[in-house]
């Protein structure tokens, strides 16, 4: 994606962001914040900032937090405030010296960086103090034989990568993280129709995004766990959230 896409693709989707259900789900905040052991003294970069909201879930238990974006139009509703400080960069355009962080945290962010990806999670990784934490959260399919489906879901959303586990335990120990683990959070009765109205897609491609999903193979239905309740489609959505030590 060109710079100026970039810009608009973001601009577009700024506006509905935060009414997204999934982006304020207190569990996964909380199992992200958790798997991390965030200490007071802890300088973070929260990378792919977007609105913020995982900067200012980690704020209060940290001494400072700078949150990290290449879109202004999304850090135009991040709230500038206390400890958290924002800045529009993209991540794979170096800024900071080696060893200054104390943790760098991206949540949902690696999907959408589809060029240059393992010169992103260098970056992070050069950035870290020695013995400072690299935590990284993304969706990845719920079970491989539906894999295919999902890239076919997203890509008419949006130009995206597609993770596995070990292609997030790859990035990662790529880059030199150590004793990298993994926990799955799953996000219980995601709403299709909520994700659908808040992404700035165009009418016709969210009709049909929900389309797949309730015309989906007896397998896929069952990879999602799927429900179809008040004209709404619920599916379990399975995140990996890992945590690499420098
Ligand atoms: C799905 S949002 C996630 C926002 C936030 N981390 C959260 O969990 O709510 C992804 C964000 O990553 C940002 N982003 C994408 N590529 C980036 C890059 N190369 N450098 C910095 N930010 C990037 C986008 O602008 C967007 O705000």
């Amino acid at each position: 994606m060109t710079n100026m896409k970039q810009e608009n693709f973001w601009k577009i989707r700024s506006k509905k962001y935060n009414d997204l259900k999934w982006v304020h789900e207190g569990a996964y905040i909380k199992a992200f914040k958790t798997s991390a052991d965030f200490r007071k003294n802890d300088f973070v970069l929260d990378i792919g900032t977007g609105t913020g909201v995982i900067a200012h879930a980690v704020a209060p238990l940290v001494k400072e937090v700078i949150g990290l974006d290449i879109s202004q139009d999304m850090l135009n509703n991040s709230n500038w405030e206390n400890n958290k400080y924002f800045i529009k960069r993209d991540i794979r355009n170096p800024i900071f010296y080696d060893n200054v962080f104390d943790k760098v945290t991206a949540r949902m962010v690696f999907h959408h960086i589809t060029e240059r990806t393992q010169e992103a999670m260098n970056e992070c990784y050069r950035i870290l103090k020695i013995g400072g934490k690299m935590i990284l959260a993304e969706g990845v399919p719920p079970a491989p034989e539906v894999k295919e489906d999902y890239k076919k879901i997203f890509k008419l959303k949006e130009k995206r990568l597609t993770f596995t586990e070990e292609s997030l335990l790859s990035l990662m120990k790529n880059s030199g993280f150590k004793n990298t683990k993994v926990s799955v959070y799953i996000m219980k009765n995601f709403s299709i129709n909520d994700w659908l109205k808040n992404s700035g897609l165009p009418v016709d491609k969210q009709d049909r995004i929900y389309e797949m999903h309730v015309n989906g193979s007896e397998i896929f239905k069952k990879a999602y766990n799927m429900k179809n309740i008040n004209g709404d489609c619920l599916i379990d959505v399975k995140n990996l959230i890992l945590v690499g030590k420098k």
